[in-house]
């Protein structure tokens, strides 16, 4: 079976799936991505729990500002990274979230976007944080962090 696998057919098969979503990505027809909206959901969805922008936000996670941003400059990349947070983020949803971080293609190409718009990030202020997620920020993450 496992021969199958290894025959070029497969890895045609493979290469072509992996061009065709790289080219969705960069279609233009879902070229979409809104840096704006991509602010509301950093604040609202609660990366800026453990993830600074613009010196806003906690610093328990690296901040992702812009101009960092050139490890992770490549959509997949930056997701990848970012599974790397996710043991963290699920423990905070249940600690003090009270909802479940949940997202859409659209909201992860919003967020992908607003992490690499050095303008769009310089708006981002303290104003931009929903009451219950500053309270989150002020009293500290519990049982994320412990
Ligand atoms: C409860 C804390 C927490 C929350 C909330 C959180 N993250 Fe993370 N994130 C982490 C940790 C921990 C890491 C891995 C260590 C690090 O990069 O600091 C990480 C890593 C990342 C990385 C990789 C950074 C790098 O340089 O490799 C990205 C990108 C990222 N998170 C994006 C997000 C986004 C977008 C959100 C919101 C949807 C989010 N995170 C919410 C804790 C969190």
């Amino acid at each position: 079976m496992r021969q199958t696998f290894r025959q070029p057919k497969s890895v045609a098969l493979i290469t072509a799936a992996i061009l065709g979503t790289l080219g969705f990505l960069s279609s233009p027809a879902q070229a979409e991505m809104d840096a704006e909206r991509g602010k509301t959901l950093f604040a609202e969805r609660g990366c800026v729990i453990c993830h600074s922008v613009n010196n806003v936000g906690s610093d328990v996670a690296t901040s992702l500002d812009a101009s960092n941003m050139n490890i992770a400059r490549e959509p997949f990349e930056f997701f990848a990274r970012m599974w790397r947070g996710a043991p963290k983020m699920l423990a905070l949803q249940n600690a003090d979230l009270g909802y479940q971080i949940d997202f859409s293609g659209q909201d992860i190409a919003d967020i992908f976007a607003f992490v690499q718009n050095r303008e769009i990030q310089e708006g981002f202020t303290e104003d931009d944080l929903p009451d219950h997620i500053k309270e989150i920020i002020d009293n500290g993450p519990s049982a994320a962090f412990e």
